[in-house]
């Protein structure tokens, strides 16, 4: 979490900043800062808020410089205040600091710093880290290059920061281990480093994507220069970014929510796009050519991620037992990381992960690595510390997700996941060939039938608005309805903060049914599929205690009309393929749901886009 930005050449560096911070405002909106430097003076701002309220806050005054640093919080120690707010400086005000990550022996060394007579004023890891590389460099006699080399070498944690100095003014100084840190390069001698790519593309497309333990020193004169922690130099490896700059404004949508739900038939095509052919009945995913043979001879896949990806997860673990038949575990990256999980280099290890920076999954990745397994990852952000990572994997292309709540990132992933369990299915010989073939051509037809659902948006908002008051929700599903569930309760509850729960339709008599009353809204998916009279079952022990029962059922269906409070239509499709089309209705009520309650429908409070704290 957190945003971090900064610039060095010859434009001001505010307005890049501020621009670049807004873009950032995903990762952290507790509190934000800027540091500038013009003629060897340091100006700092900060305060708590967004960074709209640092703009009023600056309102007025004379920022100027041509290098600078912003920060963009998501709390982790000290409550977001004006003080712990980054930058945050040393002792004798000479170096500001940005940072994004957990300095995890920060006590320790403050408790080191402070018997050296330092004092702090913040509650943050930060200023201990920034206070340790001053104490350095005074008593090392060392160049502050050095000084955070030999610093960084006594920190435990994860950490992105970008440091500037008073008595370098024409230098700036950016490190990395755990938490991503983008180096844009422009022309001129001009630099940009940033959390990730957006406040940079509109700059230059060319960017160097450091690595942990890596140090990166820019001088105005001398450019660019990378050492790692143990002072080795290192090539840099620009790369040419594929991001167009559209794709991140709303484009005429109040909110990117909005904007990227409706977007779903153009990134399920996206995601599907060069790989599949109809015609010659093949799936094609040229990332994991080279280890489709060993996904073919997996006894089992094990899927670690978090949150909407964990989900997809779900639906995926359905996907390969169905259509591969292989057995799949499905697990939240953060418990498998802490338990001894037993691997060995036969698993296969599926990451899936939106932003590919989760700190969970990417600590669950390095521990299935170690024991020997093959990790593919199924990341959306190209050139993410995840997609990096693994050995092998699949894009989902479904642009920039700017919303904190994921949409289309969980639909692209499914559609991936679908992809990778047609083709090792095929390669295995576990799909006959015809229903091979009319899963491929189903899916082809699944972005017409988005769109068709989003055409329902109006009769969505309709419901929205009856059931936006209601202090609980249920959502039912079974098979691969019931990761539709879960999806469904964690949209509601972060984005709106109303408590909901998900559960397979048939868990609901086991306790939950103890919560059903007439004010009680229950979201149930009853499409045509294998367990549909069950469903309707489920539906009818609902109503019998006078729940509300709001169902997305299959275009056409009158059984559930007759029982339903509300339905909301949808194309029929094959069963396997249906999450991609029942999430839908469920994306637009909380979006609705969350407006009509005017809640900060892209940034919901305690939340951040990229969560890379553990
Ligand atoms: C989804 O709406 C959430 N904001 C969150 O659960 C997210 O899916 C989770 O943090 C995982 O993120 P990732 O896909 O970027 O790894």
């Amino acid at each position: 979490m957190c945003g971090i930005v900064a610039y060095i050449g010859d434009q001001e560096a505010y307005p890049i900043l501020i621009k670049g911070l807004k873009r950032l405002e995903y990762r952290g909106y507790d509190s934000a800062g800027v540091a500038l430097m013009d003629n060897g003076e340091l100006q700092l701002y900060k305060c708590k808020g967004r960074v709209a309220d640092l703009e009023a806050h600056i309102n007025g005054a004379d920022v100027r410089g041509t290098i600078g640093i912003g920060h963009t919080r998501w709390a982790t120690h000290g409550e977001p205040n004006d003080v712990n707010a980054h930058p945050q400086s040393s002792g004798s005000g000479d170096l500001v600091m940005i940072h994004n990550g957990i300095i995890e022996n920060y006590a320790t060394l403050k408790e080191e710093l402070i018997n050296r007579g330092h004092t702090f004023v913040s509650d943050t890891d930060t200023e201990v880290l920034i206070q340790l590389i001053e104490d350095i460099r005074q008593h090392e006699e060392v160049d502050l290059f050095e000084a955070v080399r030999i610093a960084l070498n006594e920190v435990v944690g994860a950490y992105a920061i970008v440091i500037l100095s008073r008595k370098d003014p024409d230098i700036m100084i950016g490190a990395k281990k755990s938490s991503p840190l983008t180096i844009g390069v422009g022309n001129n001698n001009e630099y940009f480093m940033a959390s990730d790519a957006t406040p940079i593309i509109e700059y230059t497309k060319n960017v160097v994507y450091l690595e942990d333990g890596e140090i990166a020193m820019v001088d105005r004169t001398a450019g660019l220069m990378i050492r790692n922690i143990e002072n080795q130099e290192k090539t840099p490896y620009i790369q040419e970014l594929e991001m167009q700059l559209e794709n991140l404004e709303k484009g005429g949508y109040e909110h990117f929510m909005l904007k990227e739900i409706f977007e779903q038939p153009r990134s399920i095509l996206d995601c599907m796009r060069g790989r599949l052919s109809v015609e010659k009945g093949k799936v094609v995913l040229g990332g994991i050519k080279d280890y489709e043979q060993k996904m073919v001879n997996a006894k089992r896949i094990i899927i670690v991620a978090c949150g909407t990806s964990w989900h997809a997860g779900l639906v995926g673990e359905y996907l390969f037992e169905d259509l591969a038949r292989i057995p799949v575990e499905v697990e939240y990256a953060s418990e498998f990381r802490y338990r001894n999980p037993i691997i060995d280099e036969d698993d296969i290890v599926l990451a899936i992960s939106q932003s590919g920076e989760t700190a969970d999954t990417l600590a669950a990745i390095e521990l299935a690595k170690s024991k020997g397994a093959t990790i593919i990852g199924i990341c959306n952000v190209v050139g993410s510390t995840i997609a990096r990572t693994t050995h092998a994997g699949s894009y989902t292309h479904a642009g920039p997700e700017i919303g904190v709540a994921s949409t289309k990132a969980f639909t692209a992933q499914v559609t991936v996941l679908a992809l990778m369990a047609m083709a090792i299915g095929k390669r295995k010989g576990t799909i006959p060939e015809s229903a091979f073939h009319l899963l491929l051509t189903e899916l082809t037809s699944i972005p017409d039938k988005v769109e068709s659902v989003l055409k329902r948006d109006a009769q969505i908002k309709y419901i929205a608005d009856i059931y936006k008051d209601a202090p609980n929700a249920l959502y039912l599903g079974r098979g691969y309805s019931f990761p539709v569930a879960l999806e469904g309760a964690l949209k509601l509850k972060e984005i709106s903060y109303i408590h909901a729960e998900g559960y397979p339709a048939a868990e609901m008599k086991h306790g939950p049914i103890a919560l059903i009353d007439e004010e009680m809204p229950v979201f149930v998916i009853a499409t045509k599929g294998p367990s549909y009279e069950k469903v309707v079952s489920n539906i009818q022990e609902v109503k019998a205690r006078k729940g509300k029962i709001i169902a997305v059922v299959t275009e056409g269906d009158i059984v559930v009309k007759d029982i339903a409070d509300h339905v909301i239509e949808i194309p029929d499709t094959d069963d396997k393929l249906m999450p991609l089309l029942s999430v839908i209705p469920f994306q637009l009520i909380s979006y609705h749901i969350a407006v009509m309650l005017k809640r900060n429908v892209d940034q919901p409070r305690n939340l951040a886009k990229s969560v890379t704290v553990e």
